[in-house]
């Protein structure tokens, strides 16, 4: 009877046994001598399973817009923003390492670069940075690369939002039928009849804050948003911090450093909830 209860099963369950501490331990191998280098491995790993739980939250993000619960997918939604706020604030971390230092070890690494990581791939795809030349850059086994590959043609997080627009009722939002049935292989490009859409969820929410039958979806709008800001704010602290420690030398990933980096600041996920905001101001002010 005991031994049929899993709480008897578990009596010799640990915090490290159940955590696999000893694994987890044993999952750092320095190249170098170098004492910066254990900082510089840590670090990466840590990013690497915060992009883990991103990657699992934000599928959770779409199968609760599929569920039409947008207060469920805005509650995760948050959660994301709290590890996008820690990748920002760890890159001061790596930034406690001269660029002296890592210059002594940064050979050792070559040709193995951030460029490769797979799951920050999985998440751009996901989200919308729909490149396929990533495919090929990455390079890890041919079974991560299929792996990585179906993530270039799932819908992003505001394809399921706009799904989920389009199905309240008396057609509120005035979703045009194309949007929701587009290639999900290309990014998002501006769309004016959605960001009439949006305008419309943004001002119903706005009616003197009694606008309260669509606040959940317009919380889902903001967030996605904060998303795709807290995204390219990482983007440009990588960089800076990339200028601090190589200069405008190349990367070891074999691209032109910094400068390269510094082109992918533009992008954005989702470009319409961006603009929305140029229809929401006042519109009558005299020019200064
Ligand atoms: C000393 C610290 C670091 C330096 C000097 C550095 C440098 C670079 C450079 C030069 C690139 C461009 C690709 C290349 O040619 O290699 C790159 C890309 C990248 N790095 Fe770092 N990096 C550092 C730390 C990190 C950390 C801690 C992460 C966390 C995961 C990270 C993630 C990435 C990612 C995801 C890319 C691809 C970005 C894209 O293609 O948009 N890097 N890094």
């Amino acid at each position: 009877m005991a031994a049929e209860n899993p709480i008897y099963h578990s009596t010799h369950l640990t915090y490290g046994s159940y955590l696999k501490v000893p694994e987890l331990l044993d999952l750092q191998h320095p190249r170098t001598t170098h004492r910066d280098e254990l900082l510089f491995i840590i670090m990466h790993q840590v990013y690497e399973l915060w992009f883990k739980q991103i990657l699992h939250e934000v599928s959770g993000v779409c199968a609760f817009l599929d569920a039409d619960q947008p207060m469920r997918a805005a509650q995760l939604l948050e959660r994301v923003h709290k590890i996008q706020h820690l990748l920002i604030e760890q890159i001061p971390m790596m930034e406690t390492m001269f660029s002296t230092e890592f210059a002594k070890f940064r050979d050792s690494l070559r040709p193995a670069s951030g460029f490769q990581s797979v799951q920050f791939r999985k998440l751009e795809f996901l989200c919308g940075n729909k490149n396929p030349k990533m495919l090929q850059l990455v390079g890890e086994d041919d079974a991560a690369r299929a792996e990585m590959a179906t993530f270039l043609d799932k819908p992003t997080p505001y394809d399921h939002f706009l799904r989920h627009l389009a199905r309240e009722d008396n057609n509120v939002f005035p979703i045009p039928a194309r949007a929701l049935t587009r290639d999900t292989t290309q990014p998002h490009e501006r769309d004016e009849e959605l960001i009439s859409a949006l305008e419309v969820l943004y001002r119903k929410q706005d009616e003197n804050y009694t606008g309260e039958r669509y606040y959940a979806q317009f919380r889902v709008a903001e967030q996605l948003l904060e998303f795709d800001e807290k995204f390219s704010i990482w983007r440009f602290h990588h960089v800076k911090m990339v200028e601090r420690m190589i200069g405008s030398g190349m990367g070891t990933g074999g691209s032109s450093g910094a400068k390269y980096l510094a082109s992918t600041l533009s992008r954005s996920f989702f470009p319409d909830i961006w603009a929305v905001r140029d229809r929401l101001g006042p519109t009558n002010l005299p020019a200064a």
